[in-house]
């Protein structure tokens, strides 16, 4: 097949952790007799420093009009003054909003080999397969007021939390169609006795349930399920809920997979292109030294095989290769191994 991948590497380490999934891509459609055509355009800091902004309308065409994006990592200290008109997390907003990739797909299973470098007892990670499904597209990060003022000498800031029946429905109905191909198994996680948009979720949720007897539905508070996912991880199959609390939720639940160098992202939407994407940071201590887990990213590159290309015996041809390489004791630095990035690289490409 022919596709086209725009390629936005961003900042700090995400030049280095795309460039090596770029790789894998490569070898993949090589293998496949497939024609990927990569086209790098800038997003982030480096956006910043040579347009001006975080993500011209220019480069947003050119995502739009391809068939998947990957992404490295955006921001930095160079860029982190809060009061700055122009900051980089505004090209990765306006880049899912542009794109409407209104679900983000995080899924986190832990290693065996890996259980050691988690903080949590190994008994506990025994099992652990989530997949959290994070609203992506609304919530606190885009509702409408939001802003600083001072009035009459006091000053007041203002984010809102809004929510659509509509935006609710879409994303909860994919967390049932995917729980549908896994352990059939839904917890929608919200706030419903405080919030006004969490009893709406909830109600939403109840209703998508109903209509889908043949999976479990719970709903679950989102600090107990904060709580749950250190407690009892394994109990979780998957978890959907809204875009803030799908923020904090997966750092916590990263923990588990004993580095967040090893975790992929996908979000998708209504058909248009995907995006996909490490769940890490850009790193910027670490950033040139060569020393950063790429398999985020190869395992993002994955997700974007299956999610946006229809190439799933592909994507599981990586995340095997990945397993492999993992069980055969091949580290980066973040899991107390010396492999460099591109070492790493190829002890995966060698088992693909
Ligand atoms: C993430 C990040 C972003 C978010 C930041 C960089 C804006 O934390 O992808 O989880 O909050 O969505
Ligand atoms: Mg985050």
């Amino acid at each position: 097949m022919q596709a086209k991948i725009v390629v936005l590497p961003g900042d700090g380490i995400g030049p280095e952790v795309t460039a090596e999934a770029l790789r894998v891509l490569s070898a993949v459609a090589k293998k496949g007799g497939h024609s990927f055509e990569f086209k790098e355009e800038l997003m982030g800091g480096c956006s910043i420093d040579r347009r001006g902004v975080a993500l011209t309308d220019e480069a947003l065409a050119v995502c739009k009009a391809s068939d998947a994006v990957l992404l490295g990592a955006v921001g930095g200290p160079k860029w982190d003054d809060p009061s700055a008109k122009v900051r980089p997390e505004q090209g990765l907003l306006g880049l899912r909003k542009g794109l409407g990739v209104f679900a983000n797909l995080r899924p986190v299973k832990v290693h065996p080999a890996l259980v050691d470098s988690s903080p949590l007892k190994p008994e506990k990670l025994a099992g652990v397969d989530i997949l959290v499904i994070r609203e992506l597209t609304g919530g606190l990060y885009f509702g409408q007021p939001k802003g600083r003022e001072v009035r009459d000498g006091i000053e007041r800031a203002v984010d809102t939390l809004e929510y659509h029946d509509f935006e609710v429905r879409r994303v909860v109905e994919l967390a049932f169609r995917l729980a549908r191909d896994r352990k059939k198994k839904v917890t929608s996680v919200d706030k419903a006795n405080v919030l006004e948009s969490s009893r709406l979720w909830r109600s939403i949720a109840t209703e998508i349930g109903k209509a889908n007897p043949d999976i479990a539905l719970d709903h679950m508070l989102v600090d107990t399920a904060s709580m749950r996912l250190i407690t009892s991880p394994a109990s979780f199959d998957v978890l959907v809920t809204e875009n803030m609390f799908g923020d904090i939720l997966t750092d916590e639940a990263s923990v588990l997979a004993g580095s967040m160098g090893m975790l992929p992202s996908a979000s998708i939407g209504d058909g248009g292109p995907g995006l996909y994407e490490p769940i890490h940071g850009s790193a910027p201590d670490i950033a040139g030294m060569g020393i950063a887990n790429p398999v985020g990213t190869i395992l993002s590159s994955a997700m974007l095989l299956r999610h946006s290309l229809g190439l799933p015996a592909e994507a599981e041809a990586i995340e095997s290769a990945v397993h492999a390489a993992i069980t055969d004791g091949c580290r980066t630095k973040d899991l107390g191994g010396s492999l460099s990035t591109p070492a790493m690289t190829d002890e995966i490409l060698k088992r693909l």
